[in-house]
């Protein structure tokens, strides 16, 4: 046998299939679950489930985290009490944890990685420290065996939240995987490889490899098989290699195909190592000509930012919340992720890659100037690059990060010298990855445009400030632009205002804003501007909402003195992950695949109330009819009639204006354009409410009616409706169970909020979330209230769940097959 086919024969029997971990026979990855936790060393340990988030089944309060400040970024001059800011939760202090691990072999090396641990990590290895990581976001690992003295090693891990260090909830505690890698003395090393794909096209494609060998490199072999599926489609014998893959599968958001490079190091015929590297072969290039473009082809991203936490799952990272939350996003169309404003967990980038997503990753909220006395501001300096470099060499592999960000709305935008900062990150992450572009979310637009700020980052993003997008393109050298973060639309699912009026920091006694998506914080704007922007100019390349789900913290407009608001009124999706209205209208815009129909709101009002209907929609015309008499017909105006609208004129057959609130826009600010929503959203402002049907029809391109869409006046409460959302998303654990109250037609019910409870059998209830950003109820206790009709429950493992609402005759039972 000639001795290439041997090398190629033996790396297919060192292949394995357990790709994710890069396990094979020669390493082993073991994932260290059980720990015994404590906030006090020596006292009360008790065992604990690693990823583990030490806060999130406690009790809410007020007083957790006070935050005293002005938010210069949103316009503040004074200072004043900002409650719920990181989302009342008892995140800060301290913790240990602690675990045994078996440690038997003198031949090996073992390695401990951190995929993140909140925060300032003090690893310990048979009580001497190893290893000191102070971002609590970013991934890390320490090499212990010369620490290891026996055949059992004891690792401690103590972690400090200070108050003060966050404009959100960060979680507590070993929240992300930790891992045990077990290798030969020679072995690939933790991110030890760095694939790139230098030329790309649909007959063939160039990947190139180098990889990185620890420990004695004496007579070491190194040889890389590719992999598409279980076909090797490529090998080379150098530790930096060029191979060539002919008809290569693309990847992309589409079709997100994805190969394995499987490296071998070898000595005298023996494998010592075994390492599995996932990539993608795609090509990214962004020009003022083309602007971005995935394999050749132009597109704009339909992008969302997400903080890192899963509602009532805390920030415990946990595979099947994430693959729900992208499933949704999936259905509404967005192909991209920001991950604002700090590294993701692995599992987040893992799955993008499969479910086909972009990502822009972004380490840092704040440079060496901070937001809050005590975040990331204290360690830049000495961390930037350290912290930079781990998350580059974690990711830099994966097909789905198209770009780096390297902060967002960090002041030194407006620092005279603030460009040699961004020149000083955008250089560490050029010479890590020479082939992903680099932007910031710049806020200071009026500044940035002519202080060199904006200039000097190479891939111009601004958030909000829709108002100057013209300006920067005109006067910034690179002729495109970003919209790194948009909207910051306020929301409550299921909650409605009337009239629906256009403005900024729209405050309510009950704690709410309004569910027709038409109210947003004095910085931000609507959706539609977005889309306007989008749609009319070709320089710009897209656009990543703020956000894609409500988090816990930030709970603007009601962040100053309003407890007990603690969660976000920002998402397209509500913390208990049900969509909010806006989940149609960016579907009606970014869902090509499928048509999207959506009628709002809800039928139950008051008889003579003049209520405000929207419907959002992919099809170009409706008629709305309130017990069967028609309220008129409308279709979508064209952009040459928005303009007409904006200048006062009345155009038959279109929505007229929405009502504009009078407020001040301050010069940093965005002037509300009233005249863009009839160009995305089909309205009728005034129609008398008559208990009944309210029902939609909608036509097609030829006048034709294609779907309609029935909202009824709801009768009392009748029963629970459960539905097991994820049900076919491949779960391997948890299911999500939305419980819906019902009168006895089937009609939700709008304003039920009974307290429902959940008993479990065989199954085990994790975790209950209504998306009401006041609730007290506690995430992790069987039980919660409804809000707007309908709360969702978390659920593991197999058997049945049966849901009550205490002193009313709601039930019902759902079994989980799993
Ligand atoms: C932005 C900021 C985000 C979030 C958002 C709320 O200015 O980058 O982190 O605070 O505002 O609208």
């Amino acid at each position: 046998m000639k001795r290439t086919n041997l090398l190629v024969l033996l790396a297919l029997l060192a292949l394995t299939s357990c790709s994710k971990h890069k396990e094979t026979a020669f390493r082993t990855d073991e994932l260290l679950t059980r720990w015994q936790f404590t906030h006090v060393l020596g006292e009360d340990w008790q065992d604990v489930t690693v990823p583990h988030d030490w806060a999130i089944s406690q009790p809410f309060d007020r007083s957790y985290d006070l935050q005293e400040v002005a938010v210069v970024q949103n316009g503040e001059q004074t200072a004043t009490v900002k409650t719920g800011r990181s989302g009342g939760l008892p995140w800060m202090g301290s913790g240990w944890y602690r675990t045994r691990i078996a440690t038997p072999d003198r031949d090996k090396c073992y390695t401990l990685y951190f995929d993140g641990a909140m925060s300032h990590a003090r690893v310990s290895v048979n009580d001497e420290l190893v290893c000191f990581w102070p971002y609590g976001y970013n991934a890390f690992y320490v090499d212990i065996t010369p620490y290891i003295t026996g055949d059992t090693t004891d690792v401690i891990v103590s972690l400090v939240n200070k108050p003060e260090s966050s404009r959100w909830y960060p979680g507590a505690g070993l929240y992300r995987n930790v891992h045990l890698i077990t290798t030969d003395k020679t072995h690939v090393p933790v991110w030890g490889t760095h694939i790139t794909t230098p030329e790309v096209s649909n007959d063939k494609a160039l990947v190139h490899i180098d990889v990185d060998v620890a420990g004695p490199k004496d007579n070491i072999l190194v040889l890389t098989t590719l992999y598409y599926g279980d076909e090797p489609v490529a090998s080379a014998e150098h530790a930096s290699a060029t191979m060539e893959v002919k008809n290569p599968h693309l990847w992309s958001p589409e079709e997100p195909n994805l190969y394995r490079a499987v490296t071998l190091l070898m000595r005298d015929d023996h494998i010592l190592d075994s390492y599995t590297t996932r990539f993608g072969i795609r090509s990214i290039d962004y020009s003022p000509e083309h602007g971005f473009r995935l394999n050749g082809q132009t597109r704009k991203f339909k992008g969302v930012c997400l903080h890192h936490d899963l509602g009532p799952l805390g920030a415990a990272v946990h595979r099947d919340a994430i693959r729900h939350q992208l499933t949704l996003l999936k259905d509404m169309g967005c192909d991209a992720i920001r991950t604002s404003h700090n590294m993701p967990a692995s599992e987040l980038v893992e799955l993008c890659e499969e479910m086909g997503f972009m990502m822009m990753i972004e380490p840092f909220d704040v440079w060496d100037w901070g937001k809050t006395k005590n975040d990331y501001n204290v360690h830049f300096h000495e961390w930037a690059e350290r912290d930079i470099t781990n998350m580059v060499l974690h990711f830099r592999n994966s097909p789905a990060v198209v770009m780096w960000s390297s902060g967002n709305e960090v002041w030194n935008q407006t620092f005279p010298k603030g460009y040699e900062t961004v020149h000083f990150l955008q250089d560490i992450f050029h010479r890590l990855d020479p082939t992903r572009p680099v932007t910031c979310g710049m806020d200071q637009a009026k500044t940035v445009i002519y202080n060199g700020f904006a200039a000097a980052v190479e891939l111009p993003g601004f958030n909000y400030r829709t108002g100057r997008y013209l300006e920067a393109y005109e006067h910034l050298p690179q002729k495109m632009l970003l919209g790194s973060e948009t909207a910051s639309t306020v929301s409550s699912r299921g909650i409605y205002k009337t009239p629906a009026v256009i403005r900024p920091d729209a405050i309510y006694d009950d704690g709410q804003c309004s569910g027709y998506d038409v109210e947003y914080c004095a910085w931000s704007g609507l959706p539609d501007q977005d889309f306007e922007l989008q749609d009319d100019y070709p320089w710009t390349l897209g656009q990543f909402v703020w956000t894609g789900f409500d988090y816990l913290g930030e709970p603007s407009p009601y962040d100053t003195d309003a407890w007990p608001s603690h969660s976000s009124y920002f998402g397209i999706i509500d913390l208990a992950s049900l969509p909010k209205d806006r989940f149609w209208l960016y579907r009606s815009q970014w869902n090509t695949a499928e048509p999207t129909l959506h009628l709002l709101p809800h039928w139950n009002w008051h008889e003579g109330d003049l209520v405000p209907v929207f419907c959002y929609t992919t099809y170009p015309e409706a008629e709305l009819f309130v017990n069967g008499r028609s309220q008129g017909r409308l279709r979508f105006a064209t952009r040459e009639e928005a303009a007409r609208l904006a200048k006062g004129e009345q155009i038959a057959g279109v929505s007229a204006l929405p009502p504009v609130g009078e407020f001040a826009i301050p010069d940093w600010g965005t002037a509300p354009r009233p005249e863009l929503l009839p160009r995305y959203r089909l309205m009728w402002h005034d129609v008398p409410y008559e208990a009944g049907e309210l029902k939609v029809v909608v036509y097609d391109a030829d006048g034709k009616a294609a779907a309609e869409q029935i909202i009824r006046t709801a009768a009392e409460p009748d029963h629970l409706q459960v539905d097991w959302v994820n049900k076919d998303e491949g779960a391997e654990e948890l299911a999500y169970l939305t419980v819906t109250v019902r009168d006895k037609e089937g009609n939700l019910c709008p304003d039920a909020a009974p307290l429902i409870t959940a008993q479990t059998d065989g199954c085990t209830f994790v975790a209950a979330a209504n998306g009401d950003a006041r609730s007290l109820d506690l995430f992790q206790e069987p039980q919660m209230h409804a809000f707007a009709g309908q709360c969702t429950f978390i659920i593991k493992g197999k058997g049945t769940v049966t849901f009550s609402a205490p002193h009313t005759p709601l039930s019902a039972r759902r079994t989980v097959l799993k």
